[in-house]
């Protein structure tokens, strides 16, 4: 029986989620894209270093509340040239949002880039519709010009559910190892015999049930940082450890042994890090930053 609702909607983007037809495109632009002789802008449009977060949906607030307000604009009477003004802002600021929503699109799974490609198709259209607006207006035909708004602001609409539901159900872009410092006790923890560990080989244990990637540099180093990929979970531990760092072996992040700083993108949050000490030849570590582990209101036991 067809879904209807909000029920038909998630079912509708499982649906999306799970359809591979489209799976060559994806490969071909993902190839494309990845290719593009970016240098360090790639980082930069990734939204690290500074920002912390991805810089996509900072940007798309742009033309997503020029759009809005050209629209609301358009439904007052007698009021022309401002809401062409703000769709030109919106078509300008749309270039640098859509690109580093590509580069980031490039660097998903694939159940997310199938959503991806759709949210970029439904913007894109988004983008040509507001192009044919505001050049209506500059030609004098405002009546066309805010029928082709109204239709630009709904695709628009779409574009950002689509990308709502990457963010907050696929959790595409978010940190994948906030959790970490929630996670683990304070104190130190055991991490077995530092004869166990190979010399300048990650591998993996677990710190208070938290998996970790272990290296140990010297006779008395050992570097710990949490093992799921701050990016998209990848296992550091099978990552390859060059110049003091750590290359995660899904999308080629690089995080730095010592403090976990994300040296290279895309991962735009750092990776939790440990510290750790020897005590009778045993190795031990505790979480570098703590956290409340309770939630506000929350009673203790
Ligand atoms: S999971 Fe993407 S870089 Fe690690």
């Amino acid at each position: 029986m067809a879904q209807r609702g909000p029920r038909g909607v998630l079912y509708a983007l499982g649906r999306l989620e799970r359809w591979s037809g489209g799976d060559q495109i994806i490969e071909s632009v993902q190839r494309a894209v990845r290719a593009l002789p970016l240098g360090p802008a790639r980082d930069i449009l990734h939204g690290r270093p500074g920002l912390g977060h991805p810089l996509h949906p900072a940007l798309v607030q742009v033309p997503v509340g020029t759009w809005l307000s050209a629209t609301v604009l358009d439904f007052l009477p007698g009021v022309r040239r401002g809401p062409r003004t703000l769709i030109g802002v919106g078509l300008v600021f749309a270039i640098p949002a859509a690109a580093s929503g590509w580069t980031d699109w490039a660097e998903l799974h694939r159940q997310q880039q199938r959503v991806g490609l759709v949210h970029a198709l439904a913007n894109s259209v988004a983008v040509g519709v507001f192009t044919g607006s505001f050049v209506a207006r500059s030609r004098g035909s405002h009546t066309l010009g805010k029928r082709l708004g109204l239709l630009g602001f709904v695709l628009t609409g779409v574009g950002g559910a689509l990308g709502g539901h990457m963010a907050y159900r696929q959790a595409s872009g978010t940190n994948h190892a906030e959790y970490v410092p929630h996670a683990v006790t304070p104190g130190w923890h055991p991490l077995g015999a530092v004869s166990d560990l190979p010399l300048g080989r990650a591998v993996r244990r677990e710190v208070d049930g938290v998996p970790v990637m272990v290296v140990r540099e010297g006779e008395s180093t050992v570097r710990v940082l949490a093992e799921r990929c701050s990016h998209m979970g990848g296992p550091l531990s099978e990552g390859e450890i060059a110049d003091g760092c750590v290359r995660c072996p899904w999308h080629g992040s690089v995080f730095r042994l010592s403090d976990g700083w994300n040296v290279k993108g895309p991962a735009t949050a750092p990776q939790p890090a440990f510290e750790s000490r020897i005590v009778g030849g045993r190795v031990e570590a505790r979480i570098r930053q703590y956290a409340e582990r309770r939630t506000a209101g929350a009673s203790a036991a």
